[in-house]
């Protein structure tokens, strides 16, 4: 098929485009390059040797989906495209809701007007919000959301609803993930945090990197095993899996279809430390610090939905997300040296 794929040059698009290739479809990649840099798709060309097409340019800018759509017989659309930093949204709400939900709106009216209606979308496990009881099932409350990058990800599954309530053509997937983290097996791509990372995995690589001084664990007095957070952490490659299996089962289909991607394990972030230092032989230096604004305790999927009715299994365990990810930043510095 030929999939329109909105933010392929980030961190998960890239790797779902990767998978996309290798099942022998057509990628078309819209990307803006605020978060991600245009030579990822050279990169994604050295892993699987399959050429894209790629437009530099905004979801916003209708006239350029229009084109787009005009030059491409798009059969499905993958949208990834958006702001995502939890911390940051609570900074720069109206740059959130802009990017996340206008982008959106955008990009499903230019669908419908070019008679393309199937759509994944990339949503997020925070939606839930505090989750009330464990593990997470998606048929559990959403919208009690504590901040706009979550609440925009909530209005843009609301407005997709909407839109596929009202034009019975339109298959939506909307993929909510959990903890997203590690690399491609190749090194060639992976997380590419602009700044000081926000998230887990990507700080404790600059801090094995030497980077960053210390990791700060963010408070040790949350109500789990050894008092600090758990999530469910899920390797990119997977995630991506699930975005190709969704695709296949959902195109052409009409309604609105939700999963959870995630392990059903959740790992806390002491245990994230040991593992990671057990598995890539390095120290990680820590101190234990207020809690972070906004984090819930406990999160982990319930990914048994998506086990059943797409047929998805994980193929990686927590090993592999820390090996991964720590090869992928070992293979930056490289790069970087040379
Ligand atoms: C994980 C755990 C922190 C950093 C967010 C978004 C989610 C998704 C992934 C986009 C928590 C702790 C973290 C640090 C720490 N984003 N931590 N020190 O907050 O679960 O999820 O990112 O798709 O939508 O909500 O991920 O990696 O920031 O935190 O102790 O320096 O690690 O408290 O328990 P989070 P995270």
């Amino acid at each position: 098929m030929n999939v329109l794929v909105t933010g392929g040059t980030g961190y998960i698009g890239s790797h779902t485009v990767v998978s996309l290739l290798e099942n022998n479809h057509q990628v078309i990649v819209l990307d803006n390059l605020s978060n991600s840099s245009v030579d990822v798709i050279d990169r994604i060309h050295k892993i699987c040797g399959k050429e894209l097409i790629f437009y530099q340019g905004d979801v916003r800018d209708f006239a350029l989906l229009q084109d787009i759509f005009s030059k491409h017989n798009i059969d499905a659309v993958m949208h990834f495209a958006g702001l995502k930093s939890v911390s940051e949204s609570i900074n720069n709400p109206i740059e959130y809701y802009e990017n996340n939900v206008s982008g959106s709106l955008s990009l499903i009216k230019a669908m419908k007007e070019a008679g393309v209606f199937t759509l994944i979308f990339s949503s997020t496990a925070t939606v839930y919000g505090n989750p009330a009881t464990l593990p997470i099932h998606e048929n559990m409350p959403t919208g009690n959301t504590s901040n706009p990058y979550g609440t925009s990800k909530y209005i843009v599954e609301r407005i997709l609803q909407d839109v596929a309530a009202s034009d019975k053509r339109l298959s939506v997937v909307i993929l909510r993930y959990f903890n997203p983290i590690g690399a491609h097996t190749s090194a060639l791509i992976g997380e590419l945090p602009n700044g000081i990372p926000n998230n887990l995995l990507p700080y404790i690589c600059q801090v094995a990197m030497g980077k960053l001084q210390q990791l700060s664990v963010f408070g040790d007095d949350y109500p789990t095993a050894d008092g600090s957070g758990v999530r469910d952490y899920i390797h990119v490659m997977d995630l991506a899996d699930g975005h190709i299996l969704a695709m296949n089962k959902h195109h052409q289909d009409s309604g609105v279809f939700i999963y959870n991607l995630g392990t059903g394990r959740g790992y806390s972030v002491f245990e994230i430390i040991k593992a990671f230092e057990r598995v890539n032989k390095v120290k990680i230096p820590y101190c234990v610090t207020d809690r972070r604004t906004g984090d819930v305790a406990v999160c982990y999927a319930d990914a048994l939905y998506a086990n059943q009715k797409l047929q998805w299994q994980t193929r990686f365990n927590l090993d592999d997300m820390l090996k991964d990810a720590w090869r992928w930043q070992q293979n930056l510095a490289r790069e970087k040296s040379q």
